[in-house]
């Protein structure tokens, strides 16, 4: 999609003072402005309900930026960045909140705006509504003839069910048109995640093997080290599969499975990737119970050396928690493609490494020629798509080994890491970028995560159903391949 020209934009940060706005959303915002991808006219309102002056808000953000942005270049050039950023008083659950904020938005800002929900999900709706009842949204506004647009981009969790999804879906497309919608899955905006699509479709010598004739399995990982830190209260009701693989591992799963699409437009690619969700079969109970494996870490030693606390005893955390902080779900993409091919995906916390990746094993060669060298344990080729750390690209293949006539495994390998110290785009930047260009194909879609919800109901509903795979506790810094967690999913 070409890019527009820069225009200025009004982002309206609802949650300015909060965690993810502190270390993702401003860096992020600062990031794009030295770069010259935020126009300079902009201009940042933050909202949330603690008392503090302007002064004191780009005080806080100068803290944030010079640990998190990724241009920060010893707060050169900060002034002109802080002057863009202003600060507003406001609790979203008080009405007289959206009139205030209509009266500043009048005050010179720049008209097209940008409302960025960095609040708790169970208050999306409540401020859709309120920007609604100030004359705030997009329906039935035409954006062309009024000069400027109105978009809403929105946090995960989208939801914390099909059902709340489409209720959710319900209030923000009577707000804003499903174009002015941005539903973010950060994982989306990282270069290697866009870089799939590239791989797959922009090459001849990959795509004839992508399918079941040559694809044995695909595991997709998305395994950190950490624990739940201060996120208790949430991750607590949320668990590893509503708060994980809902989303990012699902995505994952569709960039991977997705046919062509028939275009780079962004509904043709989410065409394809709704395609794919619509692909996964609807498993019984039983089914979905042979199928994955649950965990929840108890206390022990991080994969850093440091100690991490039993789940059970973390901050807001209920006593007798069933929460799950490991789980793992095989798949299946039921199409002409893919059928019989196993997707596996796992994720978790306090695990021994912390890598997320797609890995893709084709099938074994006869191994009647080598038998001799390697018996039957020919291995098997792989392509690794690896998210995160060392972000790139490997291909494993088998190679003799020189001076004898042994089989050694060997790797082409891509890796974005440069020299110089230059970084990779943060995700947040991309689809700030994205947002302010009106690019949605980065965004999930409503049918999109509606229907990756129809798959985690049907999880959540069989491990509360009789036969249930058991939680299993796993000490901090276990291997997501220790045998402790079962044969499911594997
Ligand atoms: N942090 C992350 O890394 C991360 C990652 C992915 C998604 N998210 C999502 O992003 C959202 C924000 O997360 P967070 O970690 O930034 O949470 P947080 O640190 O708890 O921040 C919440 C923010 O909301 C404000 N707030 C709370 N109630 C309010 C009200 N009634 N009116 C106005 N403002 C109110 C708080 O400020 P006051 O107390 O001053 O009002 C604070 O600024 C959540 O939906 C979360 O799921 C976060």
């Amino acid at each position: 999609m070409d890019r527009p020209e820069l225009e200025a934009v009004t982002i309206v940060i609802f949650g300015a003072s909060g965690d993810l706005a502190h270390r993702k959303i401003v860096p992020a915002l600062h990031s794009l402005y030295a770069t010259a991808v935020l126009h300079p006219d902009s201009r940042i309102l933050g909202v949330s309900r603690r008392p503090q002056s302007d002064a004191e808000f780009r005080e806080g953000l100068r803290e944030s930026c010079a640990r998190h942005s990724r241009c920060w270049k010893d707060g050169k050039g900060w002034e002109a960045f802080a002057s863009m950023a202003s600060y507003l008083q406001g609790d979203v659950d008080d009405p007289s909140c959206y009139g205030l904020l209509a009266r500043r938005l009048e005050e010179g800002l720049p008209r097209n705006l940008l409302f960025y929900l960095a609040i708790s999900p169970d208050q999306f709706s409540r401020v859709a509504r309120g920007l609604e009842g100030a004359g705030l949204g997009s329906v039935g506004r035409e954006a062309a003839k009024e000069g400027s647009w109105r978009r809403l981009l929105v946090e995960k969790p989208f939801g914390t069910d099909g059902k709340s999804a489409h209720e959710l879906n319900r209030v923000l497309s009577s707000v804003f048109d499903e174009g002015d919608i941005f539903r973010i899955d950060h994982y989306l905006g990282k270069e290697v995640v866009q870089n799939l699509l590239y791989f797959r479709f922009a090459n001849s010598v990959f795509e004839p093997l992508w399918n079941r004739r040559y694809i044995e399995k695909v595991e997709i990982d998305v395994l950190e080290t950490q624990g739940i830190g201060t996120r208790g209260g949430y991750y607590d009701r949320a668990g590893a599969a509503r708060d994980m693989l809902q989303n990012h591992l699902i995505q994952l799963l569709c960039l991977a499975a997705m046919e062509p699409p028939s275009s780079l437009d962004p509904e043709a690619i989410r065409d394809e990737k709704v395609k794919v969700l619509r692909s996964i079969p609807r498993y019984t109970t039983e089914a979905y119970h042979e199928r994955s494996a649950r965990g929840q870490y108890r206390g022990g030693r991080g994969a850093g050396g440091e100690s991490l606390p039993d789940y059970l005893g973390e901050a807001k955390v209920a006593p007798a928690s069933l929460t799950e902080t490991f789980a793992s779900l095989r798949l299946e993409v039921d199409n002409w493609r893919f059928a019989g091919v196993p997707f596996i995906l796992r994720t978790g916390k306090a695990l021994d490494r912390g890598a997320s990746e797609i890995r893709v094993h084709f099938r074994r060669p006869p191994a009647t020629l080598f038998a001799g060298v390697c018996s039957e344990n020919l291995p098997t080729n792989e392509i690794v798509i690896r998210i995160q750390p060392d972000e790139g690209i490997w291909l494993n293949f088998n190679a003799k080994e020189p001076g004898s006539a042994e089989i050694e495994r060997k790797e082409l390998r891509f890796s974005y890491a440069k020299g110089g110290g230059e970084s990779l785009p943060e995700a947040y930047e991309r689809l700030l970028a994205d947002a302010f260009a009106g690019d949605s194909t980065l965004f999930i879609r409503a049918d999109e995560t509606e229907e990756a919800w129809r798959v985690v109901d049907g999880l959540e509903l069989a491990w509360l159903s009789p036969g249930a795979p058991r939680l299993i506790g796993y000490p901090a810094g276990s291997s997501p391949d220790d045998p402790l967690f079962g044969k499911a999913g594997t």
